[in-house]
């Protein structure tokens, strides 16, 4: 039996389309990219991230020589979170780049290791975690969930 995924996203124009959370939630992640340590690839990437109890926890991408040490601004966001605030649900993570190497025109989109680490938090809370990827164009991408943007996620329960 032939099956298939859908995924269903919303693209908008301009952040001033979003609501006044939002708009403020991506205003986070693009003030965060501006403390990026990212000297080897010079791609900064902002990340914020609201917490169910209505607080802000924001990240950068934090780079290495041995560059395999480095790590995603998404998760440096979304760690500490978890870490500060273990019993709170995550309720949305806004990403946002810029680079003088690249034109990110397009919205920056988690890579698989975050999409895996947003889709556990969303298992954890049994909560989906808006995503809103802003480019510096203007143009937005937000999807429901994280789960959808990895089919055929990485699970294991434990036995009980
Ligand atoms: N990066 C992020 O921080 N988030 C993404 O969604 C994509 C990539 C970082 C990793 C590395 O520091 C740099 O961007 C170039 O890949």
């Amino acid at each position: 039996m032939e099956k298939e995924f859908r995924i269903s996203y919303t693209e908008l124009t301009g952040k001033n389309d979003l609501d006044q959370i939002d708009h403020d939630l991506v205003k986070r992640a693009e003030e965060a990219l501006k403390h990026a340590y990212a000297d080897y690839s010079r791609f900064y990437v902002g990340a914020a991230v609201l917490l169910e109890n209505g607080v802000i926890i924001t990240g950068n991408n934090q780079e290495n020589v041995a560059y395999p040490s480095g790590i995603c601004a998404e998760r440096v966001a979304l760690f500490y979170a978890s870490s500060q605030y273990p019993n709170v649900k995550i309720k949305t993570l806004a990403v946002m780049a810029k680079s003088i190497k690249f034109s990110p025109q397009m919205p920056v989109s988690p890579c698989g290791s975050c999409r895996q680490v947003i889709t556990e938090y969303e298992q954890k809370y049994t909560s989906p975690i808006k995503i809103i990827m802003a480019s510096e164009d203007g143009k937005i991408i937000i999807t429901n969930n994280a789960k959808s943007l990895l089919p055929f996620v990485f699970e294991a329960s434990l036995k009980s």
